[in-house]
């Protein structure tokens, strides 16, 4: 049986998230060194910055991306979902639903570690081509309040915002 682990990415990893980044975006599309220069940027951004992957049998086979908005003390935080990629080779076998969901419950206990003025919720946003539609049936199921927004931000082509939101509820404090 096949062992999926679903955990916060290590330095290491880094030429795997390349590797799949290369494989599957096109912004350095089969340019892996290009896509480790990328995304070894991103790293070193930590915590505004988050990766995460998916290992199938000791295999990196997909990683996320998440971005925290507008500061690490927000009363609203907004972390966003900015790049998810599966290796081809895995895709459609839900890996991408349970990278996302894991993530999304790993950054709301992050928050509520490292933020103590969250007043109701942790709201995840993601942006997704509005033609890309294998994205968008996997977020749908994931980003329960379905697509909030719609816009056209790089060249003619429009995207669209889907959105989950997850309560979090702080105990009544005593001391003022
Ligand atoms: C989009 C992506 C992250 C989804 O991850 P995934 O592990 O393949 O998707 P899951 O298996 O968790 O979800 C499957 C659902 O998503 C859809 N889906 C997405 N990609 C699919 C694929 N290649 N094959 C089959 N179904 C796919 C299906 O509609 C399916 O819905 P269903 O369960 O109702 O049948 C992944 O396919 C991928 O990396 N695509 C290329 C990069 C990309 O477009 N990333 C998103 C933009 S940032």
């Amino acid at each position: 049986m096949t062992e999926r682990i679903i955990r916060r990415a290590q330095e290491n990893d880094l030429p795997h998230i390349a590797r799949i980044n290369a494989e599957v975006f096109l912004g350095d599309r089969d340019h892996p060194e290009s896509a480790k220069g990328w995304s070894d940027c991103w790293f070193r951004a930590f915590p505004l910055y988050q990766y995460f992957v998916a290992e199938e049998d000791e295999v990196v086979v997909g990683y996320a991306g998440w971005q925290a908005h507008g500061g690490f003390h927000r009363a609203e935080p907004v972390i966003e979902l900015d790049q998810i990629g599966i290796c081809k080779s895995a895709q459609g076998k839900g890996i991408g639903q349970e990278l996302m969901r894991s993530n999304m419950r790993a950054l709301v206990d992050w928050t509520k570690e490292s933020n103590d003025r969250i007043e109701s919720h942790v709201s995840f946003v993601v942006w997704v081509y509005a033609f890309n539609f294998n994205a968008i049936n996997a977020y749908a199921q994931v980003f329960g309040e379905g697509i909030q927004g719609s816009r056209t931000q790089f060249g003619n082509r429009a995207e669209v915002m889907l959105r989950s939101r997850f309560p979090v509820i702080r105990p009544v404090r005593n001391d003022h």
